[in-house]
Formats: structure tokens, sequence, C-alpha cells
């Protein structure tokens, strides 16, 4: 039988966090799930809050936490460029001040700890696609940074604790994820152009619209933060999580109206700073020590998040967006 285990789970009510919760309640463990509700919300976890081995609080990591749990997922911060940029500060201190606060609790209660780096820490690559050996291109000093750097940092915090105090840490850095729960606002590029194509509105593209990106739909990505949670201490990662199917914006947008049997336009707009132009995991590190790769097409993901939408837009109007 399943070991039955407490876990923590920091940025709980966001869009991954919420699926996470879903799937360690499912498999029958304690979830704490900590939240400063800055871009999560209730809504995402609802369907958890009657369960009696959930749990919600809301508590802002950059704060220190006295809690006892055996797993420490640290997903606090926020993801999208409108709201990490909005108080940049904060973004750097939820990634810096967040990880030495949930690195210490690990610490003292001698839990396992896994964080959700991103690929920005490659910044834009001039490798391709990006293993984790690369060591990144990063702007320290532009708009960006707060989120890029502060991610880097996080990453040198969870590997100076396991030099330091052995302590069992994971690393996972996360390439662009996508499913129900994203914000109808966040500015990211699939919920941008669901919203767009559901609304009747022009599909706006960054560029020339030849930029790929890769999208991975948020199942598979929780089935890989899983898995990586429970490989024994000698696997810390960093591990790529992502799906490597390349699609240029052009490609995204025209599914995303076809699936939507939309009648929008397609719009141009320049390119904002720092925008990576290609974005692509190598995942060979994922799929030999977890066994793991994405298997939910973008088709398929996409019809379920257009679905998401579809409804959130139906119950809460247009004017949500
Ligand atoms: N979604 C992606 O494509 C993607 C890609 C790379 C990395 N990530 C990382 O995964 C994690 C989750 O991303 P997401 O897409 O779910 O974003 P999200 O914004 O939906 O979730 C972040 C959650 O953290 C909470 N939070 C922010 N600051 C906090 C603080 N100081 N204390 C407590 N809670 C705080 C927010 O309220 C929110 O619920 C983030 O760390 C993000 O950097 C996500």
């Amino acid at each position: 039988m399943r070991q039955r285990k407490r876990i923590l789970v920091t940025g709980g009510a966001g869009f991954l966090g919420s699926h996470l919760c879903d799937k360690l309640i499912s498999a029958k463990h304690d979830v704490l799930c900590v939240d400063n509700f800055y871009t999560g919300s209730k809504d995402n976890v609802r369907d958890l809050l009657n369960c009696p081995r959930f749990e919600l609080m809301r508590h802002d990591i950059t704060f220190p936490l006295y809690v006892e749990v055996d797993e420490i997922y640290n997903l606090a911060c926020p993801a999208s460029p409108v709201h990490y940029q909005y108080d940049p500060v904060q973004t750097t201190k939820t990634s810096v001040h967040g990880s030495i606060n949930m690195l210490g609790l690990a610490k003292r209660v001698n839990a396992k700890i896994l964080q959700a780096s991103t690929s920005e820490v490659y910044g834009d690559p001039e490798v391709h696609p990006q293993d984790e050996t690369y060591w990144g291109r990063v702007n320290p000093i532009g708009p960006r940074s707060c989120y890029d750097e502060g991610k880097r940092c996080a990453e040198t915090l969870f590997f100076d604790y396991r030099r330091q105090h052995n302590l069992p840490i994971k690393v996972a850095r996360i390439f662009n994820t996508y499913g129900p729960r994203m914000q109808i606002n966040d500015g990211r590029v699939v919920s941008n152009f669901i919203v767009q194509a559901l609304t009747g509105r022009p599909i706006t593209i960054y560029g020339d619209g030849k930029q790929t990106r890769s999208f991975c739909y948020v199942d598979d990505l929780i089935d890989g933060f899983v898995r990586l949670m429970e490989t024994g201490s000698e696997i810390t990662g960093p591990i790529n999580l992502g799906n490597p199917v390349e699609f240029t914006m052009m490609e995204l947008a025209e599914t995303v109206i076809e699936l939507t049997a939309s009648k929008s336009s397609i719009e141009f707009k320049p390119l904002p700073a720092d925008d990576p132009k290609q974005r692509q995991p190598d995942i060979s590190r994922a799929r030999e020590t977890l066994g793991w790769h994405p298997s939910i097409e973008l088709r398929e993901g996409l019809s379920r998040t257009i679905a998401y939408f579809d409804e959130l837009l139906r119950t809460e109007g247009v004017d949500a967006v």
C-alpha cells in the first residue's frame, strides 16, 4: 500500500499548484496548501475544501513557516510576466527569501523539497534544444530579471543546501505549461489566444509569428513532478520537464482558431524586451531518470483548455477578461 504522507504545496492555489493538490489528494496524502492568493485563488481548490485531508492556509512564504511535513513542493511565485513584473521586488523576494524559508523548514523537519524552477533560467539561449548542462544567457538587469534571476538564485540556494546540509532536494525546470485554471488575463500565449478566439477578438501575435515554443499539458507536467519527488536522494536534478514538440506562434494561433471555430483575425505587434526567439527542452534526462515523457498532444490539451475557458466565460461573462 502507498505510504500516506503530509505534503506541503506552496503556491497550491495557483494554476499548477491546484492540479498538484488534486493529484496528491487523490493519491490519499494529507495536503497543506499554502498561498498568499497573489495570483492564485480559492476557486482553484474549491473542490478540495471539504476533504478532511486537505488544508488551505493563507501565508506569504517570504515569512518563515513552522509546520510538520514529509515533503515540500515549492511552487509559490507569480509565473506570468504581467504578474511578476507588477511588483518585481516581491517576485525576487518570493524566489529568494521564500526558498530560504522553505529550505530552512525542510532542514528542520528533514523533508524532501522540490523547487519549481523554469526554462527561463536558460534566458535567450544560444543552444537548441536546451539540456540541463547549458548555463543560460540571462539579462541580469532587464524587466524579466526579477523572475529569471530570482529563479536562478533559488536553484543556487537549493544546491548549496544540498552541499552544505545534505538536504534531499529536487529541481524541476519547467517549460511552458498550459491547461485549465490558467488565468484569463495573465498575458500567457495559450490563454491569450483561446480567450481572444472565444470572444471573437483579434488574436495578437508578438513579432512575426515564426518564433517557436513548446507546450506541455498540465497533467503531464504534474505526473513529472510526482515522479521526480519519488526518486531517491541521489537524484537532485535539475531536470527539464516540458514538451519537446515545437510549434510556431502562427501554428498555435491557427489551431486555436480552428478548434474554437472562431472568426477572429490575426494581428501582429512588436516583440517585448528579452523575449526568447526559441525555447525547446531536451528531456533525455527526464526520460532516463524518471521514465517520463509527455503523452497529451497539443490538439487534445487545447481542446480541454478551450472547454474550461468557454465555461468560465459563460459563467463569469466577457467582463472577466
Ligand atoms: N506555468 C508554467 O508554464 C510555468 C513555467 C515555468 C515555471 N513555472 C513555475 O511553476 C510555479 C507555479 O506556476 P503557475 O503557472 O501555477 O503560476 P500561478 O501564478 O498560477 O501560481 C503561483 C502561485 O503562487 C502564489 N504565490 C505567489 N507569491 C507567493 C508568496 N510570496 N507566498 C505564497 N504564495 C505565493 C500565487 O498566489 C499563486 O497561487 C511557479 O513557481 C512558476 O515559476 C510555471
